[in-house]
């Protein structure tokens, strides 16, 4: 046999032991980053509601899917789960300006399954995707040194404060107006309120943003203090 055929066998024989080796490991992998084994009842019955009222028209999970709504892969994460059950009773309520998502009048039972199947989705390892948290770009933190007001109620919108508070009119109504706060509450206050809710108020629907990078809730502090 020639060299150069030798080469190459051992060359391709290589590879493929290679590439062997790192299916058999991903397969190993795949198990612990998808947690399949905490499939629960719930969760299973909540896809089935998930698929029953074609979820998937409108919204991705992890990118499958139509694009007309938000992809719901980490919308558990960011959300929480009172804020998810109170969304699916009546959308509009939550947003009533803007595009509305249709209310299928879910029973609280399905509305249970569905946010169980969403805490499943949501704690699959997605290798840190979507970025998070939406709409806090390195731009827009660069703003801040320019215009730290502006930066505030980009994020106020992009977490979708707005979808219960309203400011100067604009806004959802099943939250305390903020069109003033920074006049009844102080920094320290607003702060607390942003990292737990339900520190005050033990039954709160407000999620907890405590996730949001410390800049990033620092100019929302700076903003709301700065509606008197
Ligand atoms: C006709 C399109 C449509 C269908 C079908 C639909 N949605 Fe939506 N959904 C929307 C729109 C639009 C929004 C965003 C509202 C906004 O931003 O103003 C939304 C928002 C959401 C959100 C909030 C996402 C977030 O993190 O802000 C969740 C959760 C959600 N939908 C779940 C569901 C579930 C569960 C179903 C099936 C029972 C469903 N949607 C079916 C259009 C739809
Ligand atoms: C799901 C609805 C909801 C969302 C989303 C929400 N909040 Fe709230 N928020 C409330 C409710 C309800 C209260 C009233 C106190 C309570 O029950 O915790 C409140 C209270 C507050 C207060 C105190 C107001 C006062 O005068 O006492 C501040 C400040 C505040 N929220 C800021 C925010 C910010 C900033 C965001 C977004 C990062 C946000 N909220 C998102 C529901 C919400």
């Amino acid at each position: 046999m020639l060299w150069t055929h030798k080469i190459l066998w051992i060359a391709t024989l290589v590879s493929a032991f290679a590439f062997l080796g790192m299916t058999v490991d991903s397969l190993h992998r795949m198990s612990a980053s998808t947690h399949a084994d905490q499939l629960s009842a719930q969760v299973i019955e909540g896809k089935r509601v998930w698929q029953h009222y074609d979820c998937n028209d409108c919204h991705t999970i992890l990118g499958i899917g139509a694009y007309y709504a938000p992809d719901v892969t980490k919308s558990y994460s960011q959300r929480g789960a009172p804020w998810l059950r109170k969304f699916l009773e009546n959308p509009a309520a939550m947003y009533p300006s803007g595009r509305q998502m249709p209310n299928f009048h879910l029973s609280s039972a399905q509305i249970d399954s569905l946010v169980a199947y969403l805490g499943w989705v949501s704690r699959i390892d997605t290798n840190g995707w979507p970025p998070s948290p939406e709409g806090v770009t390195p731009a827009e933190d660069a703003q801040r040194a320019a215009g730290g007001e502006l930066a505030g109620s980009k994020i106020y919108l992009a977490q979708g404060c707005n979808a219960c508070h309203t400011i100067q009119g604009s806004g959802g109504t099943i939250a305390p107006d903020l069109t003033h706060v920074g006049s009844r509450r102080n920094k320290s206050w607003i702060l607390a309120q942003i990292n737990d809710p339900r520190r005050i108020n033990a039954q709160s629907v407000m999620p907890s943003f405590a996730q949001l990078p410390e800049s990033a809730k620092q100019q929302l502090v700076d903003y709301l203090d700065s509606l008197k």
